[in-house]
């Protein structure tokens, strides 16, 4: 064990989050050296020989590690209260689509918008996440679907990460809809996307990876299939909207390219669980678009676990189908409306959220990785899961300092 370090957490109780006996994978009495950023030994207070140069007593607390949101459109402009009251209303979220609304009213608004506003109210979104624990969060651009304004977006993601105590993760998410200058041509838009957007994007390093929306009102998998080959070329990492409302076999065709995750999920047969596995793919689970659109279809729970695939759980924050700014609220729903334990759910917004883009330095508290970490005022983890809008961290700490 090294003898010095800048930083030392002591006297918590650590959720870890990794695999092992103890549920939660808990450690009593524990203690968190930190140097220079990164976790450099984790274990019993006991054990614990370092020299710091700053201590801080977590006085019992629970330690977590912070929450990756590994799936918003966090970035855009207006609002759908209105396709809201059409759906309550009887109109469906599909027939909101084919008639024009939908993401493509949000396109709209976020073409008109400034890269000031834009930044403005994505801020304000992220700082309520931030304020729930979140230290990690990808975010997708798919508001713009023309060459400036998805390269306004992802700048405007960017950016976060620069203003807030966060880490970005971006994805170009242009096959999200069919703009109105390619209408009757989806084959020519993703011409577009493949030959002239995805090559700036990865010129400019704008992005790490590429999302699809696999779908009827979407794309279809032929469709999809030539963003996944252009990606690939260009070593972006793939993702995929995949089987929400229908099933196309959108995640089978992005588990053959190897895709980080398969997003949404609901109508995944239990049979098509095993293309996840042999491919290392996460099931990214958003129960807050599932309840949000009033859903019936649950994603194959029992098959993923028995399988087991991770399982993340996410905001899938947009103004469409999830305007949702709370991960914990997110997390209790994937329990209430998937029957997942709260355990599940929270490596869904840890561990599990951190493979699904791709990182295996955060999401757990161990040695080598990034020191993200809250404190809270708990008496269990599943404390976090089970109350809606009653928990927030007590200290966080941000790639090692406080914030
Ligand atoms: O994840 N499914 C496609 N995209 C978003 C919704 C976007 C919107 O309705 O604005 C989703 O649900
Ligand atoms: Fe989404």
């Amino acid at each position: 064990m090294p003898k010095q370090c800048d930083y030392l957490i002591y006297n918590v109780q650590i959720a870890t989050m990794l695999d092992g006996s103890e549920p939660y994978g808990t450690i009593e009495n524990g203690c968190v050296a930190i140097d220079n950023g990164s976790i450099i030994y984790v274990g019993e207070m006991d054990n614990c020989e370092v020299t710091p140069l700053t201590k801080f007593d977590g006085g019992g607390n629970w330690l977590l590690p912070g929450f990756v949101d590994c799936h918003t459109h966090l970035v855009y402009a207006g609002d759908r209260a209105n396709e809201f009251e059409m759906r309550l209303n009887g109109q469906s979220y599909q027939q909101i689509a084919e008639q024009g609304g939908g993401i493509k009213s949000t396109v709209n608004a976020t073409r008109k918008a400034s890269p000031e506003a834009l930044l403005a109210s994505a801020i304000a979104r992220a700082t309520a996440l931030i304020h729930e624990g979140v230290s990690t969060l990808e975010v997708k651009s798919g508001y713009g679907l023309d060459l400036d304004t998805e390269i306004k977006m992802l700048q405007v993601a960017n950016t976060l990460g620069t203003e807030l105590p966060l880490n970005i993760r971006t994805t170009y998410l242009g096959a999200h809809a069919l703009p109105l200058e390619y209408a009757g041509d989806p084959e020519g838009y993703i011409d577009f996307v493949c030959h002239q957007v995805m090559p700036k994007v990865s010129e400019l390093s704008l992005a790490d990876s590429v999302d699809v929306f696999c779908e009827s009102i979407g794309f279809s998998p032929a469709q999809c299939e030539r963003v996944f080959k252009t990606a690939k070329n260009l070593g972006l990492n793939v993702k995929a909207h995949v089987e929400q409302l229908s099933d196309l076999k959108g995640a089978k065709l992005a588990c053959d390219y190897h895709a980080l995750s398969v997003d949404h999920i609901e109508y995944l047969t239990s049979e098509d669980v095993v293309y996840l596995k042999q491919s290392n793919t996460v099931a990214v689970l958003l129960p807050g678009a599932f309840y949000f659109l009033k859903e019936t279809q649950k994603p194959p729970i029992e098959a993923l676990r028995a399988q087991q695939v991770p399982m993340a759980v996410a905001t899938d924050l947009n103004p469409g189908s999830s305007p949702i700014a709370s991960i914990l609220t997110c997390a209790n729903m994937a329990c209430v409306l998937f029957e997942l334990t709260p355990e599940e759910a929270l490596k869904g917004i840890t561990v599990h959220a951190a493979k699904a883009l791709g990182l295996d330095d955060r999401g757990i508290i161990k040695a080598g990785c990034r020191a993200d970490l809250c404190l809270w005022d708990i008496s269990h983890p599943a404390q976090l899961v089970y109350g809606i809008n009653q928990y927030n961290p007590i200290k966080r700490w941000f790639g090692g300092q406080l914030v």
